[in-house]
């Protein structure tokens, strides 16, 4: 590779990366429902996530009361996105 291509190469490469960090910087700030601090959910507050997490289907399973709305992301780890509401 002769040196006016590896700048080129270079430039390109600061170029993208600040792109990268812009689009990062401007994401827009997290909108997905925490999980609710009610009587529903109190008990999960004091549990690890993982454990909490397989309780969550008996009422948001497909066929429990509560089911999860249409068009709802891939739902392997509830918590991850349903955050803790934090302490009033
Ligand atoms: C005992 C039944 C029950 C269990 C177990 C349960 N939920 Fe719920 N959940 C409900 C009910 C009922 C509602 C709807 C009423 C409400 O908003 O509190 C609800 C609502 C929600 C909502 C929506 C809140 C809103 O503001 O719209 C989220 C998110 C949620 N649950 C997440 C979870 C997660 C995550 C778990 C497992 C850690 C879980 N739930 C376990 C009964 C349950
Ligand atoms: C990849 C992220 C993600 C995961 C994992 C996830 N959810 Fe959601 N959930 C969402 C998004 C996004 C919505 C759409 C509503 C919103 O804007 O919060 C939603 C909506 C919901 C709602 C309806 C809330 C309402 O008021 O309309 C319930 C209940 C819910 N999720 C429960 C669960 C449960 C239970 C699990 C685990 C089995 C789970 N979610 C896993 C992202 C996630």
């Amino acid at each position: 590779m002769n040196k006016k291509k590896a700048t080129i190469y270079n430039i390109l490469f600061l170029v993208t990366s600040l792109g990268i960090l812009i689009f990062l910087l401007k994401a827009p700030p997290e909108t997905t429902v925490k999980l609710p601090r009610d009587k529903n959910h109190a008990v999960f507050y004091h549990m690890p996530k993982k454990e909490a997490e397989q309780h969550c289907t008996q009422c948001h399973g497909e066929e429990a009361g509560n089911p999860l709305p249409v068009g709802h992301p891939p739902k392997y780890r509830c918590l991850f996105c349903h955050k803790k509401t934090p302490s009033p």
